[in-house]
């Protein structure tokens, strides 16, 4: 073998296990969290038509699972009485049929993005008690009857406690009483019988709203309803919540014979208005630029909370994964996340997994570690 000869079988001997540990793609999040519980997104009605391509990829790449974040909800899938835009909903069920990621449903009783008309009569006059429970029943039964078999589980209802545990004052509520609660449920066990329902709300670290949704939970089971998980948003800030009070919150629902699921994963790294709390949406305040210091970025001081923050929620997950039935971020990308106009408009957010070039974040790698 000549000199030339030589030194090229050894360069392409040297280039093979290059080249091939090049080509082996890293284990994403569903590959690797996906053995301990679903971990999922929201997502927006752009990356289920394909509109936003590079999110609908991130998507299929790395999670399991997706829920509508808008398009289920009462205004949208149900603008008048008797009309339902079943477009997107059926759009979103299909995406996730098409690529393998169980479908979850968000929600059938909210009193925010809720339709209009579901309260009031054509005079505008609310309701009587009969007429609200045979409307909430229609919308019920013909919704999570259209999936039937072909979505894993409900949130049956959103937020229906204030953080010091007593019942929102809903017009579900002020309508129909706390019986709704037990109606709800046992329409939508009729309308798909295999279907999972949960009950879902923010802030659910604090005492008194965890004490709440611990005795719906009995109450619903001690009337025969099916409960299978409850929701705990998860719409966290750097300083919120307390992580002993989250952990606490996993303990107390778990005791009670239901799943936890962390439904709405983003971590909020802007500064909050005063007064600010939980995830109400109708909470808005106005745009100031200092309220919106990271237009160019984050600090390297802030990149570093943000990171520390998530993979102290991950070590939790992990920590109670056997009694948690899924992860979800709320959003895809920074780009598209509600937290930039919520609960400021027009600021830069940077509160998900995924970055605004539908790049994974470098935390993602240290939070797969934690679970390998
Ligand atoms: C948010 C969406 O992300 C926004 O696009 C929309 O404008 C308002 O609602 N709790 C919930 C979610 O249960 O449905 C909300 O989603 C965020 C708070």
């Amino acid at each position: 073998m000549n000199k030339r000869i030589l030194s090229i079988a050894l360069a392409s001997l040297m280039l093979v296990p290059v080249a091939g540990v090049a080509q082996k793609s890293q284990p994403t999040m569903k590959d690797v969290l996906g053995k301990y519980f679903l971990i999922g997104a929201a997502v927006n009605v752009n990356t289920v038509w394909n509109r936003d391509a590079k999110a609908a990829e991130v998507v299929k790449k790395n999670f399991n699972s997706i829920v509508a974040e808008n398009c289920m909800k009462g205004e949208e899938i149900h603008p008048e009485e008797n009309v339902y835009d079943w477009k997107d909903a059926d759009q979103t069920v299909k995406f996730g049929e098409e690529n393998g990621l169980t479908v979850i449903g968000h929600c059938l009783v909210w009193h925010s993005q809720a339709p209009k008309w579901m309260f009031v009569d054509k005079e505008g006059k609310t309701v009587s008690r009969e007429v609200l429970i045979d409307r909430m029943y229609h919308h019920i039964t013909e919704v999570v009857g259209r999936y039937k078999g072909r979505i894993k589980g409900w949130d049956v209802i959103n937020e229906a406690f204030n953080d010091d545990g007593t019942y929102r004052e809903t017009p579900y509520y002020k309508i129909i009483g706390p019986e709704y609660f037990e109606l709800a449920f046992k329409f939508a066990h009729a309308a798909d019988p295999d279907a999972e329902l949960y009950y879902n709300d923010y802030s659910m670290s604090k005492p008194e709203k965890r004490e709440a949704v611990c005795r719906l939970v009995r109450n619903l089971k001690a009337k025969g309803c099916r409960i299978d998980a409850v929701g705990m948003q998860s719409h966290n800030g750097l300083d919120y919540p307390d992580l002993t009070d989250y952990e606490n919150s996993i303990k107390a629902l778990a005791k009670e014979g239901v799943k936890v699921q962390f439904t709405e994963l983003d971590l909020n790294m802007l500064p909050n208005p005063q007064n600010f709390g939980g995830a109400e949406i109708s909470q808005h305040a106005n745009y100031m630029k200092k309220m919106d210091p990271y237009k160019k970025g984050l600090t390297k001081n802030a990149q570093k909370q943000f990171n520390e923050r998530y993979l102290a929620f991950f070590k939790i997950y992990k920590k109670y994964a056997k009694d948690i039935e899924r992860v979800t971020i709320w959003g895809v990308d920074d780009g598209t996340s509600w937290l930039n106009d919520w609960p400021i408009p027009g600021r830069t957010n940077y509160g998900l997994l995924i970055d605004r070039n539908y790049q994974v974040k470098p935390v993602v790698k240290d939070i797969i570690k934690l679970f390998e």
